[in-house]
């Protein structure tokens, strides 16, 4: 093994109290095992704004190689970007962006396309006119924002469907349950309720059914995750009659950090794919994830395998040395 020179990534994630996080931070570490000279210290600002400045001062001031963050809201986080790309640390975006694009790069999928692609599915089925609700994740957050755009960019060219309201969610089910109950129980049911994730959308379907409105409304909601309260056995089971699938970019985060930092020319914006997942679909894509998720379990016991061999090698190779000094 080359001496490689020592790589520090400060990582600053939103939150960490949900599965879609959870996935992103095991594919970053995940990744950044497979490199010996990559350190990934990863922070938890739990919502809290003012924590996640703090952390990227600290970051800062402990002069990591390079910060990888996931704002919580845009407007907030971008001045603390800039200061550490003044301070001539690189700075890559994950998931949500900054205000402007003063940072190194960017990767995520193209949340405005999320939008356009939960738009289209209604349009596709428009015959007569339709209701539609929109429960959004939190306000100035870019994938609230954007998705939002793309909803609109394809839904407000059809005069025949309607908006019956918008909800304003913070991206958890319990902000937007009473409000949700209060609307549908004044118009009755919609007919299709898009919501910018599948928590909210789990619990807008719940709403649906405590009003028992849960079979006239169709759910769409967004990240798609595999697993038993995933997205995707959730569309599986007929609660959603789709969500789209938001990757968490928690590995390529790690690689384009690398490139970054071996000064390799990267693209600004990374995009990720994102695809419709409806019933038609779920199953195999429930399978090609549950065969990934065994890859990457593999992948992590041959890796802790080669780091228990280098610590038996180390402690021989020291008592080596102790006998020969003898
Ligand atoms: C996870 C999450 C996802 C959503 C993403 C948007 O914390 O709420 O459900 O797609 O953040 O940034």
């Amino acid at each position: 093994q080359t001496e490689e020179e020592e790589i520090r990534i400060g990582f600053s994630q939103a939150m960490l109290n949900d599965e879609w996080r959870q996935s992103m931070n095991n594919a970053m570490e995940l990744q950044a095992s497979l490199y010996p000279n990559v350190t990934l210290e990863i922070s938890n600002a739990n919502y809290n704004v003012q924590q996640q400045i703090e952390q990227l001062k600290n970051f800062i001031g402990d002069s990591v190689d390079i910060i990888i963050v996931s704002p919580i809201q845009s407007k907030p986080i971008t001045p603390i970007v800039e200061e550490a790309m003044k301070a001539g640390i690189p700075v890559l975006v994950v998931d949500r962006k900054t205000d402007n694009q003063k940072y190194t790069a960017y990767v995520g999928a193209d949340n405005i396309e999320v939008g356009r692609n939960a738009g289209n599915i209604i349009v596709s089925n428009v015959q007569d006119s339709l209701s539609v609700v929109e429960i959004r994740g939190l306000a100035g957050s870019s994938p609230a924002e954007e998705r939002s755009l793309g909803f609109h960019q394809i839904l407000d060219k059809f005069p025949k469907i309607k908006f019956a309201g918008t909800i304003e969610g913070d991206w958890e089910k319990e902000s937007i349950t009473e409000s949700l109950r209060e609307l549908l129980s004044r118009t009755g049911p919609v007919d299709y309720i898009f919501a910018h994730n599948d928590r909210m959308a789990m619990g807008a379907w719940e709403v649906a059914r405590n009003l028992a409105m849960e079979g006239q409304i169709k759910i769409i909601g967004v990240d798609g995750l595999n697993g038993p309260n995933g997205g995707i056995q959730l569309v599986k089971d007929g609660v959603l009659s789709a969500t789209i699938l938001y990757p968490t970019g928690g590995a390529e985060a790690i690689d384009i950090a690398l490139k970054i930092l071996k000064a390799e020319v990267v693209p600004t914006n990374n995009i990720l794919s994102t695809t419709v997942i409806d019933r038609f679909n779920a199953d195999i894509m429930q399978n090609q994830f549950t065969k990934i998720n065994e890859q990457q379990g593999l992948i992590e016991s041959q890796i802790s395998a080669i780091k228990r061999q280098e610590q038996l090698y180390y402690s021989q190779n020291n008592i080596l040395k102790i006998i020969i000094t003898f």
